[in-house]
């Protein structure tokens, strides 16, 4: 099984991000799997020009020449596709959005509709399965809505949405003993989705664990807090 996590933090290796994708992919190579963890940020992927060639002119192919190519090889080969993400404006980041508006030339010309949803089907059916990983600064337990809506396109199997981030990456040692256990969680959900094809209730449960109460977690930012915006 190859599992490729396309990260989308501009932190790249440092990200916190990076932290929870890397704890899944060990688990998942301890299971067998070939692992890739591509940094975004590293790579030049320009905009989309928006041209349309690649729907009406040149089905398929892209009109630009850049790292794209080679990402999308690495897309469309895995088995399973993580997309890992900080949350930025309550969404993911521009790196990984625009990574995803250039799976364009991957669309067909037929409209498909689901419910009340309407979307253009792929040239060739999907092989992959489909994951998220994000994390973000904030306590609470709504700021991953906007992106679950935006992934919701994608059916994704797992979702591991962490709050309060800026702990990930913390030495203090209660701290990081409490960030260890979760990771050790993320660790075993990499190793069930390549052994059992899927992630058992116990480890989804796990992976819900808080890490620290709200205010104890306003005052490790040495930020302030209020009752309103
Ligand atoms: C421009 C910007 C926007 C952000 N927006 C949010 C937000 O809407 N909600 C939130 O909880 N955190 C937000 N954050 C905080 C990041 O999600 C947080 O610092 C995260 O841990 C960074 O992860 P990374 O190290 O993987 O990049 C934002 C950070 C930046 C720089």
């Amino acid at each position: 099984m190859k599992i490729t996590v396309f990260n989308g933090s501009p932190a790249g290796k440092e990200s916190a991000t990076s932290v929870i994708a890397t704890a899944f992919l060990s688990g998942a190579a301890e299971a067998g799997a070939q692992t890739n963890h591509i940094f975004l940020c590293e790579k030049n992927v320009q905009h989309c020009k928006g041209c349309f060639t690649c729907w009406f002119k040149n089905p398929g192919i892209c009109v630009m020449q850049d790292a794209m190519q080679d990402l999308m090889h690495a897309y469309n080969t895995s088995d399973v596709v993580c997309f890992a993400t900080p949350v930025y404006t309550w969404n993911y980041t521009a790196y990984l959005k625009n990574f995803v508006d250039r799976l364009a030339p991957l669309k067909s010309l037929v409209i498909a509709q689901q419910n009340a949803h309407f979307d253009l089907i792929d040239t060739k059916p999907k092989t992959q399965k489909f994951m998220v990983i994000a994390n973000c600064g904030f306590p609470g337990t709504h700021n991953f809505d906007v992106m679950q809506a935006s992934f919701a396109c994608c059916n994704p199997f797992l979702e591991i949405y962490r709050n309060c981030g800026k702990l990930l990456k913390s030495k203090q040692p209660d701290i990081k003993q409490q960030v260890d256990t979760w990771l050790a969680a993320v660790r075993r959900a990499g190793f069930e989705t390549v052994k059992d094809g899927d992630v058992s209730e116990a480890v989804r449960k796990a992976l819900e664990m808080p890490l620290m109460e709200v205010q104890d977690y306003v005052q490790y930012l040495g930020m302030g807090q209020s009752a309103q915006y």
